[in-house]
């Protein structure tokens, strides 16, 4: 037999509706084969992998039993620990090797996008077992292939989704394949755990599709026999639901279905919340009770499997739990999906099309912006993983959206530079004919602040004369008096700390200890805070021993306030390394409009500037004596978009 064709199916929007059709009859006619004891030999000489880095029992067993029904092998690592991922092997890497002994690779992956990864290196199709909380098609397969066994058709069913719809991958990609058979969500999300804006954004991008959502008393009341439940709009469209509508049809924006036809419930994915995410309180049960309605009566009760306490093991009995069916259609339909493949590998015509990594805008190495999505899998890999973006529609009109090319996480952006002239951007809607050249000629960055952008040695685009509008003199006089006010503010000088924002802020912050320790003869600790720094944002300056902010009284010293985000997210990481017992803000230059209610405490200069003006400082070393007076300014320059200066030098 050849080698498979290259079907990766890393997300359920990788099969079209009448692939997953095609899967669905090949499964009955299968299943009707086993159920006889007909032996296949459909995949006899190929191998599968199976490469599970995260637990699995359903999964893992039903597709290496599929294979072996189909007359194929596995061979199977089923804790990485034992392979040499233990050793740093890159999953790239890992994939690659494989490749060679198997015809397809399984895998199921901690990180959000390592399937798309796994897809990219693989020599041979990868299936995604689950990755991080993004997707788990094949679980979708099975779902689909059950509900439409109990009900008969898909259009026009109304499920409600209960549960961890945040974390939970085996929603997400239900949502998407729910969406594209016409049926009708009602989410019911634990407090905390909604259906995440990146699927929204997409269900309602490529699908022009949205749902309501409704908490779990809204359901409760609606198990206990409410007529009519009429909820706030969550989407574009009013909704109502449970009150009449035909069955068999997708209801209209505004017209409800008439009654619930299945409850999909999930477990808390416990072991994806964050640091700083409690286990939810109040997460669902589920028991007979919801389905006694004449709403609910009908409905068919599912969940993925494995249950905590979610689901009522009182329900096992009914014949509307149809939970352990899901779980034993893992074989069918995985044997569906290989001999699927196998049948699209006999086929002649090309098929499938992967989604073309040309149109992804490569970002140069010192430019690129991380993902945002801290469990992405270009957070974990080697420096051979470079994050990878397309551009994504923005709802506000004045910033840049991106949206990771692997865990569809989006970033949004407020500056936007070009990597030749150095020069960066406030974005806004008339830049989008130069970002796309920009795109084209690989020459973007994108920054989400101004500090980013010059931190990284760009210039604002500026037209017409700079204006100085402080001299060395002044700039020092601006920073005495800043000193002056701390002196006179702070009762006692050993309290204080200063941490200055990298890297003028750092440089003033030297410069304000000096000037203390001459009125107070204290020499208060200094520290350099990094924003843009995950590893290691503070560092001692100077002479001061190991930060900590236990107690103290932080003074964040940076040259301008801007939007004040810079300021919020240095508080945010002081507050992660200890608390603090007072905090302080000091700033060369205020400029008068924020975004962000932060009022500094301390100011050198009031310098009232519009929006569109960026105010630079440069200032000396401290210690720098005489020549500091030479060094130091202060400018204005007017940024205007490329649009118009075009048009002005034409
Ligand atoms: C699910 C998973 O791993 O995402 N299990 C499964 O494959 N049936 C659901 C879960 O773990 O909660």
């Amino acid at each position: 037999m050849p080698r498979l064709k290259k079907l990766d199916v890393v997300s359920i929007e990788d099969l079209s509706t009448a692939e997953i059709e095609r899967i669905f009859t090949v499964a009955e006619a299968l299943e009707r084969g086993l159920d006889e004891g007909k032996p296949f030999t459909t995949a006899q000489n190929l191998v599968m992998s199976t490469l599970f880095y995260e637990p699995s029992t359903r999964t893992r067993l039903s597709f290496e039993s599929a294979m072996h029904r189909l007359g194929g092998a596995v061979i199977s690592s089923a804790d990485m620990q034992a392979s040499s991922a233990a050793k740093g092997e890159s999953l790239a890497d890992t994939v690659r090797v494989v490749s060679n002994y198997a015809d397809v690779i399984v895998l199921r992956h901690p990180h959000d996008g390592a399937a798309r990864v796994a897809a990219e290196y693989a020599t041979c199709p990868v299936i995604n077992a689950g990755d991080g909380s993004r997707e788990h098609p094949t679980q979708t397969l099975c779902d689909l292939y059950i509900l439409k066994k109990k009900k008969g058709y898909l259009k026009g069913l109304t499920v409600a989704l209960c549960g961890d719809l945040k974390y939970g991958r085996t929603v997400h990609s239900l949502i998407y394949a729910l969406a594209r058979f016409g049926a009708n969500i009602v989410a019911v999300p634990t407090a905390g755990m909604n259906v995440p804006e990146y699927v929204l954004d997409r269900l309602a991008a490529e699908r022009s599709y949205s749902f309501s959502t409704v908490t779990m008393d809204e359901l409760k009341s609606l198990a206990g026999g409410l007529d009519a439940l009429y909820l706030t709009p969550s989407g574009p469209h009013q909704m109502a639901l449970f009150t009449g509508g035909a069955a068999g049809e997708r209801a209209p924006a505004g017209e409800p279905p008439a009654a619930l036809d299945a409850f999909y419930v999930t477990r808390l994915q416990k072991e994806r919340l964050g640091s700083k995410e409690s286990p939810a309180e109040n997460y669902v049960r589920f028991d007979a009770r919801a389905l006694r309605t004449h709403r609910t009566q009908e409905a068919v009760v599912m969940h993925p499997l494995p249950r905590t306490n979610e689901l009522a093991y009182e329900l096992d009995q009914d014949p509307r739990a149809i939970y352990f069916q899901q779980a034993a259609a893992g074989v069918p339909v995985r044997m569906a999906l290989i001999a699927w493949m196998i049948e699209e590998t006999a086929r002649k015509d090309l098929h499938h099309p992967v989604a073309p990594a040309e149109d992804a805008i490569r970002f140069r190495a010192d430019s690129a912006p991380r993902c945002v999505n801290s469990n992405c899998i270009t957070r974990f890999e080697g420096l051979y993983l470079r994050p990878r973006f397309r551009a994504a529609r923005s709802a506000d009109p004045n910033r840049f959206n991106l949206r990771c090319d692997y865990c569809e996480r989006e970033l949004s952006a407020e500056f936007v530079g070009h990597t030749r002239s150095h020069r960066y951007y406030r974005f806004d809607e008339s830049m989008h004919g130069f970002v796309r050249q920009w795109i084209a000629e690989g020459s973007l960055a994108v920054f989400d602040s101004v500090k980013q952008a010059e931190e990284h040695g760009y210039e604002p685009y500026k037209r017409g004369p700079q204006r100085e509008i402080l001299k060395g003199g002044e700039v020092s006089q601006a920073v005495e008096s800043l000193a002056d006010q701390i002196v006179a503010d702070i009762p006692d000088m050993a309290d204080v700390t200063l941490v200055g924002v990298v890297s003028h802020g750092a440089l003033l912050a030297m410069r304000l200890r000096a000037l203390i320790e001459k009125r107070t003869g204290v020499h208060p600790p200094c520290a350099a805070l990094d924003v843009y720094s995950a590893a290691d944002p503070i560092r001692p300056l100077d002479g001061s021993e190991e930060f900590s902010a236990e107690g103290r009284t932080i003074v964040i010293v940076d040259d301008v306030i801007n939007s004040g985000w810079t300021v919020q997210r240095a508080m945010t990481m002081l507050w992660q390394i200890g608390r603090p017992g007072a905090v302080k803000l000091a700033v060369l230059i205020d400029r008068g409009h924020r975004a962000l209610p932060i009022r500094p405490n301390y100011v050198g200069k009031n310098i009232p500037t519009s929006r569109t003006e960026r105010v630079q400082v440069r200032l000396a070393a401290p210690g720098a004596g005489a020549t500091s007076k030479a060094q130091d300014r202060v400018m204005l320059y007017s940024m205007v978009e490329p649009m118009r200066e075009s048009e002005a030098t034409r």
